[in-house]
């Protein structure tokens, strides 16, 4: 593959969906929660990211944590799930999502390189730092950067300009790397060089910002930005 990305100093990775699975909180109660799970879990996504899209909008923010306990609560209360035991097992397991498969291979090879990574997610630290921790990755980034400092959600600019500010890093230096097409438009929006990790073969959004890169996973990232695998 072509060098698509030369001269690039850092990788910003967005969490949720990008480095690590949201579905594997729902996937770890699959048996309890029934025929029920795969709904369930797409509807508590898509909840949490309309909460953050809607509080941004109200002006009102409030930690990830707390919006997607609130959006499990609207997804237990629509699937008739009344089991505050179901609940908590989710919260927990939400606390320490797997990394995607090839998520430990593609950081080792930026590491051995030198290239300089963080994570820059909507989740807040006290969420953020124990999934980090649990998932044996921490060593790889320099730094883990939350909206929280911002108080609002992506795609807000306030959010994205944290990578600068905090690692004094260019944004026309990053590549930022979503799986959230709405995420990585808005971060090319704001200038960085973004690469939109399309794990489900979507349709792009029609959305401001120009893409940089496509790619289906992010085993394709090394090549992408000249690091030797
Ligand atoms: C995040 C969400 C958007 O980690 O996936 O910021």
């Amino acid at each position: 593959m072509a060098v698509i990305l030369p001269g690039v100093e850092m990788c910003v990775f967005d969490a949720y969906g990008t480095l690590f699975d949201f579905n594997s909180a729902v996937a770890r109660h699959r048996r309890t929660l029934g025929p029920a799970a795969d709904a369930l879990s797409e509807l508590w996504r898509t909840k949490q990211i309309q909460y953050t899209w809607l509080r941004n909008a109200m002006g009102a923010y409030a930690p990830f944590w707390q919006v997607t306990g609130e959006a499990l609560d609207h997804c237990l209360a629509a699937h008739r799930i009344a089991d505050p035991a179901a609940r908590e097992r989710l919260m927990g397991a939400y606390m320490a999502l797997d990394p995607f498969p090839e998520a430990p291979g593609m950081l080792a090879c930026l590491s051995r390189a030198g290239m300089r990574t963080a994570i820059l997610s909507n989740g807040n630290p006290g969420m953020l730092d124990p999934m980090v921790t649990a998932s044996g990755l921490a060593n790889h980034f320099e730094a883990v950067l939350s909206v929280d400092e911002a108080g609002v959600f992506k795609p807000d600019p306030r959010v994205y300009r944290l990578v600068e500010a905090r690692c004094g890093v260019t944004p026309d230096k990053v590549c930022f790397l979503s799986s959230n097409c709405w995420d990585a438009h808005g971060a090319a929006q704001f200038g960085f060089r973004t690469v939109w990790v399309n794990r489900t073969g979507a349709p792009d959004d029609n959305l401001p910002g120009t893409l940089s890169a496509r790619i289906r996973d992010l085993s394709d990232l090394p090549d992408l930005i000249g690091v030797p695998r």
